[in-house]
């Protein structure tokens, strides 16, 4: 359904093989369940090496670092406008389509950073958000 390849936005991002029906569970966002402590000093390291994301927050105890054990969905950028929506069950990430996703489509979901990690979001040439 969904393969990594070279991304408009920034690096590698994940497109759809195939059209994805709306709601979809697409995959899980796989990666070592870490305190936010850990997760605080993994980020600084992560951003230092590469301005790179790793870390989901899962609840207020726990973070899922995909830097360490993560799957495909690591690859899959942020957009302000995204096609892909979060819902988090029995302590799983999932990644689900929010609208009919077309066959090479880039994957995206809202990161809802808090501006930390200081990426000037590129996911159109106007966006004035920073990651
Ligand atoms: C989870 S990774 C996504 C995969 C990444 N493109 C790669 O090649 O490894 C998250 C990182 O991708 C970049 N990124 C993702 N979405 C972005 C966006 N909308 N604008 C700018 N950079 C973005 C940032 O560097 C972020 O830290
Ligand atoms: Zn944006």
């Amino acid at each position: 359904m969904i393969q990594k390849r070279r991304s408009k936005i920034h690096g590698a991002g994940v497109y759809a093989t195939r059209a994805i029906p709306k709601n979809t569970r697409i995959i899980d966002y796989a990666g070592e369940k870490i305190s936010h402590g850990e997760s605080l000093k993994r980020e600084r390291r992560y951003i230092r090496n590469g301005r790179h994301i790793w870390c989901f927050t899962l609840s207020t105890r726990t973070v899922v670092d995909a830097g360490v054990g993560g799957n495909i969905a690591r690859f899959i950028n942020h957009a302000c406008r995204p096609n892909c929506y979060i819902e988090i069950k029995d302590g799983t990430i999932w990644i689900r389509a929010a609208r009919t996703i077309k066959k090479g489509e880039e994957l995206t979901y809202d990161y809802n950073t808090d501006g930390d990690g200081l990426i000037p979001c590129q996911c159109r040439p106007d966006c004035q958000r920073l990651l």
